[in-house]
């Protein structure tokens, strides 16, 4: 799915239903960081129109995503924790190149965004098919499409403003390298836990 090269093990939604408010707390968070990366991208490329138009457009969008969220866990009687650390996603920063052009920054955070849509949307897929909840399952599967129209747009953008990185190489070293990792996860009732 999306190019990912290992499948989360279904097994995984055992451990999240043991822990609903744990999920949608690290979920509502996860949202919540999409929106701020976007924003991020704004600040740093402003003068880049159809890029700051798209990022405005999935800012709001995850930010309603993070009211939907928040909306369940009022609904459910639970409380939003504090923000919980993203190991999976620490794992990809520091696999992101730090160096080059304001340009070539841009690119390597545009198929870093790429990755996590994608895993995200893979977990979003597992959840959909395997909760119990019915109002969580259907719940999970109308956030995967969305967030795999952020994947398709991140990696479009990429390519769009690729110049001395190519980017099919360089997005087939972001897969590799995330199949390295993702295997030591599975094992958390968070997002990509
Ligand atoms: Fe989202
Ligand atoms: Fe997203």
């Amino acid at each position: 799915m999306l190019g990912l090269k290992l499948a989360t093990d279904p097994r995984w939604v055992n451990i999240v239903e043991s822990n609903i408010e744990e999920i949608l707390t690290d979920h509502a968070w996860c949202e919540q960081k999409a929106a701020s990366n976007a924003i991020y991208i704004i600040v740093n490329n402003s003068e880049k129109e159809e890029l700051v138009t798209e990022m405005t457009r999935i800012a709001l969008e995850e930010m309603e995503h993070f009211q939907m969220v928040h909306t369940i866990i009022k609904e459910k009687g639970l409380t939003l924790g504090r923000e919980r650390k993203d190991n999976y996603v620490n794992d990809l920063v520091k696999f992101a190149k730090k160096d080059g052009s304001r340009n070539d920054a841009l690119v390597e955070r545009l198929l870093f965004a790429a990755m996590i849509e994608a895993r995200s949307c893979e977990r979003f897929k597992v959840l959909s098919e395997n909760i119990q909840d019915p109002e969580l399952a259907k719940f999970y599967r109308d956030l995967m499409i969305s967030e795999a129209g952020h994947y398709t747009t991140f990696l479009g953008f990429a390519k769009k403003y690729q110049d001395n990185i190519n980017v099919d190489t360089r997005w087939k070293e972001w897969i590799e390298y995330e199949s390295s990792i993702i295997a030591n996860y599975g094992n958390r009732e968070t997002v990509h836990g």
